[in-house]
């Protein structure tokens, strides 16, 4: 079994033939990653809720619900209750977050909080023991082919010391924005162990080999 996961981002995948594109990765790929965007939590938008529980429902693949959405309070839930088999909310856009994690977890949904670029770990660490994974993103969300953030490393590798220091084995910690060959190495030296990837897989010629090789660099640098 693979240590690290990886999650192909569908954003920037060709919207009108999603099936197929998502077929293309399905069999390389651990979970496949869902963008929602409501063009109020970040200025851009994506899949409505029926859109993209009909992605969730005709996916081969399991389903990484990363919500960027103002409401996650009333919403996370439904996707979990979908089928998501991991359901991220924004901790920025959360009113009750512990209720919320197990409205998630109740459903069945492993449960991840993801932070901006500006929200320090210590936001949080509080809730770290009852997650399922941390998201720290590597880009502003709202977009696809941005270019990596190098300096949220030093906040991934503190989330990985407080998992170490916790013994929380099972805790994923996640990176989205900007991650591809060039980057891959970096992200997973500082501590990541599950991969977003959006441009460089559905960009690359051979979406499947572009999994497959950063993969690769990943497994490699873990056991390096
Ligand atoms: C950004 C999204 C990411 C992003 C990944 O808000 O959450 O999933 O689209 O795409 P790349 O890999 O192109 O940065
Ligand atoms: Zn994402």
């Amino acid at each position: 079994m693979s240590s690290v996961r990886i999650c192909p981002s569908i954003l920037n995948a060709d919207r009108q033939n999603l099936s197929s594109e998502i077929l293309r990765i399905a069999s390389v790929s651990d979970l496949l990653h869902l963008d929602v965007m409501d063009n109020k939590f970040v200025p851009n938008f994506t899949f409505s809720f029926e859109e993209a529980v009909h992605i969730i429902e005709q996916s081969p693949l399991a389903v990484d619900s990363h919500l960027m959405i103002s409401d996650p309070d009333i919403q996370a839930p439904l996707y979990a209750e979908h089928g998501s088999a991991s359901v991220t909310f924004h901790l920025e856009a959360a009113s009750d977050v512990k209720s919320l994690i197990s409205n998630i977890a109740s459903n069945g949904a492993r449960v991840g909080i993801a932070i901006k670029p500006g929200t320090p770990f210590s936001s949080v660490e509080p809730f770290m023991a009852d997650i399922d994974m941390l998201l720290v993103m590597t880009v502003e969300p709202g977009f696809g082919g941005q270019k990596f953030m190098s300096d949220m490393m030093p906040k991934v590798a503190a989330a990985r010391s407080w998992i170490l220091a916790n013994q929380l084995n099972d805790l994923w910690l996640q990176v989205d924005g900007g991650i591809s060959l060039a980057t891959i190495n970096e992200a997973t030296l500082s501590g990541a162990d599950t991969f977003v990837a959006g441009s460089a897989v559905f960009n690359s010629p051979e979406p499947a080999v572009m999994v497959r090789d950063i993969r690769l660099a990943a497994e490699k640098c873990r056991t390096a």
